[in-house]
């Protein structure tokens, strides 16, 4: 393990080219759990074409065992190359020719799950970011594009299938019980690209036709047992290669695709060039396994790494510093195709609640993680200058964020220049390795073929400035005019090595909605040429909009659609809130000052320790009263609409320090105010949606019925008769939503919920997924459970039979479920939750160090809990801090947390 005390800073600004190419790599592996033997050929040229002779090569390599090098023939001796811990380096090499290496590597002992590793006996890779040094030494850099031709060895009978990049080549018995398989793959590419798998493995296929007319074979590969659980990913990779032909005019390039699952994977999954890895979990789908989130996810995650494959692998990055090139972007390109896949064969208004509930998903994720880490001692750029260990940074700022910024420039375009801009990054950049600046460049082009007068130079930033914009909102009415004066500011508090920050260009899609509830027209008096189409450009710290042809009583919609990724303080009062939660035509916007009056009433509740007879308390009543009966709602945007916004995203909102166990029981008295107040209602949306039942199927109108059945279960379960009714759904289920959904609410709020636990268990011991949702459900139980001490039941799970750190999921399922979305037991007052973490943490950093960095992150926020919490708190992450072998990925969140 490196030296943490060690830990370098990589910078963006010394990026520099290598010295060699590597035109090709042919690659052998003689498989074998406890000792493969990897022999590679690299035939190098220089990089520059007048390049001296005599620059060094210089490889990267780790936890590699050496057996021998030659450079173009002949047997290096060890005066003749250098070797340390992490590289290997040939000094005066020629400008040209061909290095041969062969190493040994041990996949039995590889828990860390990166380069070559074994799950149940089988053999995968995990290669991005740097795990190809690993397998072989090789510069191990994105700008370092490669033919790969792969040859594997391995035991016919343990091994009988075995996988790598491209097409299959030759295919062979060999004499000695092995068998060799030899792939190609046509395009160059990166070594974080490569993959192989080999074992015991069954596959769906299809053949589907391209564009040009060829066929392509589509196959997803599971362990025996699993074929029953493939079908929806195979529609779903199908209805990916179909939309991004339809959309983006982006077709597959390849004449074999294929998907394979792993039990144990450190991330989703990896869009391996033609060889797709996934955690189960995002390929796993059927009713009895999967909840609806569940097969939305698989569709999400099989789309996002099948566009990867024009966006990241045709067009790569040049280096990690511009992972959102491909991240952000092909982020967007998902949450497009499950819009589009939801809203598919629905007339225009479902269709528009589809989408709407899809953007409303996607911004309570932004809001809940990205807005903290934005936050937080580990706020970055979409585009980071600066990082000690790459892991670290595949974060929700890289991809969600990042994601927005691609959105907004697509809202600055429009649909069809944005597509534009697409192809003239494509053509300019095909077969490369890009920069963020390549990609805005080309949308600036695209930009200015319809707007000449306009660029991306104020845009710019938003790549590289850190921090979520706070956007400050206030206006009045001018009743001779008939004016309506809005003024808008913009500030951006500093964040680790950017103090200050010039304004953003933000674009603010606004509606002005009038008290009859329809929108007005929009009349933009000054300044001129701010405002396009409903976008109004808002580009200095401090603007004035005036709009013309206002009626008196109008309300300004701000951000509508979340057009920008900002955290708005508009100067609504409770009675605009109120009116726009049941009147802005905008949903997003419906459902935000829905959400705004809910948080409001529980901040009343938190400083009123416990007071509900507060003004806006009785708001939120009448407002959820008025959301329980509306008939124009769609079953899936009600659900969200009456749902209380998350605890984590609370904690943020809330202005001063937070005791998070408070936070969670005002939050929890609103919720049980709510649910008395408005209890015949809400049993008659229930018993309305669970008496009629259809068999299960996964669409939006389906999983929306649902999502609003299993919504008002959640306030009626506070007490009876909602137990008895979750008790029963529980037993009467025939999917996994409404069966989970029951038994997480019987868990978190029945005095008692053994039994139905203890059948959940009995029912799916053999389902690795499905158990991982019964370590979760009891891992979240929350401090206000009847029976007390959730903590305890916590530590007895740590102690199951069936827990294993080792295996990612589950590791999350217990560690992450409680320390990142369970604050009222992790926060509890006698410190005993952080030290609990603490102890997990170092003892995942020696098993997997980069699933132990991402679980490092739970206080990340300590600077925001109260006095005596944060004493704990730095008690906790000290205790990190001086553990000895600490993971350079752990190492770099904690000291960051401690400043
Ligand atoms: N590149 C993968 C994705 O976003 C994520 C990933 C990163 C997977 C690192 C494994 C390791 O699709
Ligand atoms: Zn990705």
């Amino acid at each position: 393990m490196k030296n943490p005390q060690s830990a370098v800073t990589h910078y963006r600004k010394d990026y520099s080219t290598p010295n060699h190419r590597i035109d090709r790599t042919l690659l052998e592996f003689d498989l074998d759990a406890e000792s493969t033997l990897v022999k590679s050929r690299l035939d190098f040229s220089p990089w520059h074409l007048q390049q001296a002779e005599g620059l060094p090569i210089v490889l990267d390599g780790e936890d590699l065992q050496l057996e021998c090098v030659t450079l173009d023939g002949k047997l290096l001796d060890e005066s003749l190359y250098q070797q340390t811990d992490t590289q290997l380096i040939i000094p005066n090499a020629p400008k040209q020719g061909t290095l041969e290496i062969a190493v040994r590597i041990r996949p039995s002992g590889n828990t860390r799950l990166e380069g070559l590793y074994m799950s149940n006996g089988n053999f995968f890779t995990q290669c991005e970011a740097q795990g190809f040094r690993r397998i072989t030494y090789f510069p191990d850099r994105p700008d370092v594009l490669s033919r790969f031709t792969v040859t594997l060895r391995a035991d016919q009978a343990a091994y009988p299938v075995t996988l790598s990049n491209g097409n299959l080549i030759d295919s062979q018995k060999l004499p000695d019980g092995k068998h060799r398989t030899v792939w190609e793959d046509p395009f160059p590419k990166p070594a974080y690209l490569f993959a192989l798998v080999a074992g015991q493995f069954v596959c769906q296929e299809e053949s589907i036709t391209k564009s040009n007319g060829q066929p392509a074979l589509l196959q997803v590969w599971v362990e025996p047992g699993n074929l029953d659980k493939t079908d929806f990913a195979m529609q779903s990779l199908k209805h990916a290669i179909e939309w991004d032909r339809q959309r983006f005019g982006l077709d597959l390039d390849l004449d074999r695709f294929m998907i394979v699952a792993t039990a144990d994977f450190n991330m989703g999954a990896m869009e391996n060039k033609g060889l797709n890895i996934f955690n189960t979990k995002f390929v796993f789908a059927n009713p009895q396994l999967a909840t609806d989130i569940d097969f939305e996810n698989v569709e999400s995650v099989v789309g996002h790494e099948y566009f990867h494959n024009w966006t990241g692998n045709r067009v790569t990055c040049r280096d990690w510093f511009q992972l959102s090139l491909k991240e952000g972007l092909t982020v967007f390109r998902d949450q497009e195709f499950s819009a589009d896949m939801l809203a598919k064969g629905l007339d225009a208004q479902q269709a528009a609640s589809a989408r709407a509930v899809k953007r409303i998903d996607d911004v309570k994720v932004l809001r809940a993680a990205q807005f903290p880490e934005d936050a937080g001692p580990m706020a970055h750029p979409i585009r980071p200058d600066s990082y000690q260990e790459i892991n670290n940074f595949y974060t929700v700022t890289v991809y969600e964020k990042g994601a927005e910024v691609i959105r907004m420039q697509h809202t600055l375009l429009g649909e069809e220049q944005f597509q534009r801009g697409m192809r003239i990054y494509f053509d300019r950049h095909d077969g490369q390795a890009a920069t963020c600046e390549d990609f805005v460049a080309a949308m600036e082009t695209a930009l200015q073929e319809i707007k000449p007068d306009q660029d991306l130079k104020q845009f710019r930033h938003w790549y590289s400035q850190a921090g979520t914009p706070n956007v400050s909102a206030s206006w009045h009415y001018k009743a001779d005019e008939s004016e309506l004066v809005l003024t808008l500011k913009q500030s951006c508090a500093p964040t680790p090595g950017q103090a200050e920050k010039p304004a953003f260009h933000i674009p603010v899609r606004i509606g002005l909605v009038s008290n009859t509830g329809l929108d007005l027209p929009l009349q933009l008096k000054s300044p001129k040429n701010a405002l396009s189409g409903d976008i109004l450009n808002f580009t200095e710290t401090e603007q004035v909009f005036v709009f013309q042809g206002v009626a008196k009583g109008t309300v300004p919609s701000l951000f509508r659609g979340f057009s920008a990724p900002v955290q708005v303080r508009a100067e609504y009062s409770l009675e605009e809130l109120v009116f726009l939660a049941r009147h802005d035509n905008d949903p997003f916007n419906r459902w935000d000052a829905g959400q705004q009056v809910f948080t409001q009433a529980i901040f009343e509740i938190y400083q009123s320790s416990g007071d509900t007879s507060g003004k806006l308390v009785q708001a939120a009543n009448l407002m959820m009263a008025d959301l329980l009966e509306d008939p124009s709602l769609s079953d899936g945007f009600r659900a969200l609409a009456i749902a209380l916004p998350s605890e984590n995203t609370l904690f943020e909102l809330f202005d001063g320090l937070v005791d998070p166990v408070a936070l969670h029981f005002a939050r929890q008295t609103l919720r049980e105010y709510l649910a008395a107040c408005n209890q015949g209602p809400l049993l008659k949306l229930y018993q309305a949606r669970a008496t009629h039942t259809e068999r299960y199927e996964y669409n939006a109108v389906a999983a929306g019925k649902r999502a609003l059945k299993n919504a008002s279960l959640a306030y009626l379960t506070v007490d009876e008769p909602g137990q008895s009714l979750a008790r029963s759904q529980f037993l009467s289920a025939d999917n996994m939503t409404d069966r989970l959904g029951a038994l997480n609410l019987l868990a978190h709020n029945a005095e008692d919920a053994q039994s139905e636990l203890d059948q959940f268990f009995n029912m799916f011991q053999k389902e690795a997924l499905a158990l991982d949702k019964w370590f979760m459900t009891q891992a979240t139980t929350p401090a206000s459970h009847p029976a007390g001490n959730p903590l305890e039941r916590i530590q007895a799970l740590l102690k199951h039979p069936a827990f294993n750190l080792k295996n990612p999921n589950r590791a999350r399922s217990v560690l992450a479920a409680f320390a990142m979305q369970n604050p009222s037991v992790f926060h509890q007052h006698t410190g005993v939750g952080y030290q609990l973490w603490a102890s997990l943490v170092i003892e995942l950093n020696a098993i997997n160090p980069q699933v132990a960095g991402r679980m490092a992150r739970a206080l990340d926020r300590w600077s925001k809990l109260t006095p005596s919490l944060q004493t704990q708190a730095r008690a906790a992450l000290e205790k990190i801090n001086a553990h000895d072998g600490l993971s350079p990925d752990v190492h770099e969140i904690i000291s960051k947390a401690l400043g």
